[in-house]
């Protein structure tokens, strides 16, 4: 697979890369374990080397299912993972923490549970009111001079935010939601990230899943899946937004491609920085979404998406508003 640069850093990783959480954690019950790592490992094999996990993806069994499955070729991949939470007994969030000495300890929990000397890259998840942004960005700055990080992201900050945390530490990359059903980066975020040379990072970038086509109005989720409490997967939204994935069922269609792929490629067609991390569970969707590395948008392509999408008005918020509250923005 072709290689992408996160922005003026040089941290080079695969096109696309491999979301890791749902293997543990978020759509229902996690995956085997021999499987999962089958599944990460053929990723590695089918040129995939950027991986990403988070403390929260269990919490903390993502980590150590990356360890492991990992470990064989830890020197070949670039490892990202995510600082930015307590969590209470049941191992639900109870709150953000980005305090200096609990980034500290979660860097070093992580490092353990990762089977590794240094993370590649370690993004703050979610902006934390109570901590400025500068401390924040300090105590990864000084992860990086003691060799126990390399680089440092951030998770669905804002402009201002990214603007003083990159003044202390040069932000690498900025994760946050961004596909053809989530389009707000394109707003501010985008030309802050050019202007500054960060890369970015799109997370769900299938729209957790509903983009492939895969899921309809008729679809129902684990009971433990995050969807069920999303409004945009309501029964309702999920039946007023198959109209979009219809068009990309004839879009795809037309290139002999799966509506998958033209989501994927459409992103990796936006900016040369942009490197999406697609999550599955399944090696032939694993397949799928990396075959959409080779196929090419051409401009008319582009003009004929942004045509047909602009006519569809999506139905439904991207989180329950108990979930939006923690985007601090
Ligand atoms: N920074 C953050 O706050 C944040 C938030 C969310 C996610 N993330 C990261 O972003 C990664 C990706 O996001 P995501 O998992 O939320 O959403 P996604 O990649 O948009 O979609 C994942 C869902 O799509 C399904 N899927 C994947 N490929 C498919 C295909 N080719 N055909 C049909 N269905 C397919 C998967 O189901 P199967 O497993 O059944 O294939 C899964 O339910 C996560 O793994 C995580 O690492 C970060």
């Amino acid at each position: 697979m072709q290689k992408r640069t996160l922005g003026n850093s040089g941290l080079e990783v695969s096109a696309i890369g491999l979301g890791c959480m749902g293997l543990s954690f978020g759509y229902g019950p996690a995956t085997e374990r021999q499987q999962a790592i089958t599944l990460i490992r053929t990723a590695y094999e089918r040129g995939v080397t950027f991986f990403d996990s988070a403390e929260a993806y269990g919490p903390y069994t993502n980590e150590e299912l990356l360890g492991e499955a990992l470990a064989p070729i830890r020197d070949k991949v670039v490892i990202a993972t995510k600082f930015g939470f307590d969590f209470n007994g049941e191992g639900g969030q109870s709150g953000m923490n980005s305090r200096p000495q609990h980034i500290r300890a979660v860097a070093e929990a992580a490092l353990k549970r990762l089977k590794t000397d240094v993370i590649d890259l370690f993004y703050q998840h979610r902006v934390d009111p109570a901590v400025p942004i500068e401390d924040v960005a300090g105590t990864v700055k000084d992860l990086i001079t003691e060799g126990k990080v390399k680089h440092f992201g951030l998770s669905e900050a804002g402009t201002q935010t990214i603007r003083r945390a990159h003044a202390v530490q040069p932000v690498t990359a900025l994760q946050s939601e961004y596909s053809l059903w989530w389009r707000e980066p394109e707003g501010d975020i985008l030309p802050v990230l050019e202007e500054l040379g960060i890369g970015f990072v799109p997370f769900s970038p299938l729209g957790k899943g509903f983009l492939t086509g895969a899921i309809n109005a008729q679809t129902t989720f684990d009971a433990k899946d995050f969807r069920n409490s999303v409004p945009r997967f309501s029964t309702d939204a999920r039946a007023a937004n198959q109209a979009l994935v219809d068009l990309l069922g004839t879009i795809a269609a037309n290139k002999k491609v799966t509506p998958a792929q033209i989501a994927l490629a459409w992103l990796l067609a936006q900016k040369p920085w942009i490197v999406p991390i697609p999550g599955t569970t399944k090696l032939n969707r694993l397949e799928e979404n990396i075959g959409a590395a080779a196929v090419t948008l051409s401009d008319g392509d582009l003009t004929a998406i942004e045509q047909a999408v602009s006519k569809i008005d999506i139905q439904g918020a991207r989180y329950s508003a108990e979930h939006q509250a923690r985007i601090n923005r």
